[in-house]
């Protein structure tokens, strides 16, 4: 084992770089997006539903894979297996998903940094309609969708290469209570807003209609739970692997699914009633975001500033998942190559720049515009629905399999000792990852691939 191999300096530190992993752009731009496209309350039922009975087990399985093989990805599936066995090729499964991921993620927290300088520039004096047209503006533009990718992964990478404690550990306890704060005061505001704006927005969010349950709902609600939890692909394995103890692997899984999932409620809280106040769609898509909350701010009393702090915050969310889907690629080329962290981060870093170019091109419809002739959806979107709907949900599939079946049974019970936790707690995680997991997540699958 790599004596020199980063470990969290206190627990705390771990739950926030986990939490910083887990709270981003998915909370905060595709969460509510996705809740409204879905129809709303029942959308979030079913979400529930799947981070208690598929995600917090995943994380559970993949804490413990990192925690207890203290390697990344590749390294820890073939460890509680024989050497040479393709189980190591799950975890290249989740190098390629963070490639994949990190591509597009950093265009749209590239859109987030662009905001700050709007913001700062004032544009929140602007009228209601212009305020709602920048966006498509920004989306349709090569030339700062490729600035800001370049500018977001360069800083990516040199958060990743100042290593565990001092780049990653560092960086998410000062940006987690920040970002928790920040948005307790937005919710608090929206409160406010006109026309009922947020008791609409409260019924929308929390009354199930059945009515509007569709298959493609419940497909996008488990995609979405091992993209929020930042499961599937490798993080949290990776992250459990600067863990020191095995006493925090399960309480660390509930900490963080927790407060992911509060705050992604919380988003939706600040987003809707705006939509409900304003008379805008629910439907609104990826743009969501992005046009509605400048207008709160343009309504209210020291807005601007607001603003800044606002975009300022979903780029440091956004940046503290980027660096767990680089640091995902960089450990395993440490670990398997013996690459020196520098050059890990910044060969990985500068790959996946490049695999992110026509994702940052999408919206201008250059070079790459005949993709979406194709396919059916643009560069960007077909590596979002890749990523979330596919590979993640196989890679969290094979993740539970893994450790349900092939790993020896007292090599988990390690993690669940008597000392800490009272047995009746394995018995149903052993259930659930066994077999409710795994027959969701295949049976979600098979649908997809209308089998079923
Ligand atoms: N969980 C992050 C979010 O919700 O924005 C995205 C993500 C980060 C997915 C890291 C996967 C991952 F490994």
């Amino acid at each position: 084992m790599d004596v020199q191999r980063g470990q969290w300096s206190s627990r705390m530190g771990f739950i926030f770089a986990a939490a910083g992993s887990a709270v981003g752009l998915g909370n905060i731009w595709k969460f509510p997006y996705i809740t409204g496209e879905n129809g709303g309350g029942v959308f979030v039922l079913i979400y529930l539903v799947c981070i208690i009975a598929v995600g917090i087990p995943i994380m559970v399985a993949e804490l413990l894979l990192g925690q207890g093989s203290k390697q990344s990805p590749v390294g820890a599936f073939e460890h509680f297996h024989k050497k040479g066995s393709s189980w190591g090729l799950v975890g290249w499964l989740g190098v390629a998903s963070g490639f994949v991921i990190l591509s597009y993620y950093s265009v749209v927290a590239g859109w987030a940094m662009h905001y700050v300088k709007l913001s700062l520039q004032g544009f929140t004096n602007l009228d209601t309609e212009t305020i709602g047209n920048t966006f498509s503006g920004l989306y349709g533009s090569a030339t700062q969708n490729m600035f800001w990718h370049t500018v977001f992964m360069s800083v990516t990478i040199m958060v990743v290469i100042g290593g565990v404690k001092k780049g990653i550990e560092k960086t998410c306890n000062i940006l987690m209570p920040l970002l928790f704060l920040l948005l307790l005061f937005l919710v608090g505001r929206a409160v406010f807003l006109p026309n009922d704006g947020f008791m609409k927005a409260v019924d929308f969010i929390f009354m199930p209609h059945f009515e509007k349950l569709t298959p493609h709902g419940i497909l996008e609600a488990l995609g979405h739970a091992f993209f929020t939890l930042s499961l599937g692909m490798g993080a949290m394995l990776t992250y459990g692997s600067y863990l020191k103890s095995r006493k925090e692997v399960l309480k660390s899984s509930i900490a963080v699914s927790l407060l992911d999932t509060v705050i992604a409620l919380l988003a939706c809280l600040m987003i809707f009633p705006v939509i409900f106040a304003f008379g805008y769609e629910a439907e609104a898509g990826p743009g969501l975001v992005f046009k509605t909350i400048p207008i709160v701010f343009s309504q209210i009393a020291g807005g601007q500033i607001l603003s800044v702090f606002f975009f300022l915050l979903l780029t440091f969310a956004a940046l503290s998942s980027a660096i767990s889907l680089l640091e995902v690629v960089t450990a395993t080329f440490i670990d398997k190559l013996d690459w020196r962290r520098n050059k890990a981060a910044l060969i990985s870093g500068i790959v996946i720049f490049v695999f992110g170019i026509p994702s940052a091109l999408s919206g201008s419809g250059k070079i790459f515009g005949a993709w979406a002739d194709i396919f059916g959806k643009n560069f960007f979107d077909s590596m979002d629905y890749l990523a979330s709907n596919w590979m993640l949900p196989i890679g969290g599939l094979l993740t539970a399999i893994y450790v349900g079946w092939v790993m020896p049974k007292e090599k988990l019970e390690y993690f669940f000792g008597a000392e800490f936790y009272p047995a009746w707690i394995f018995k149903v995680f052993y259930l659930l990852i066994r077999f409710f997991s795994p027959v969701l997540v295949l049976i979600v699958l098979l649908y997809k691939i209308d089998f079923i």
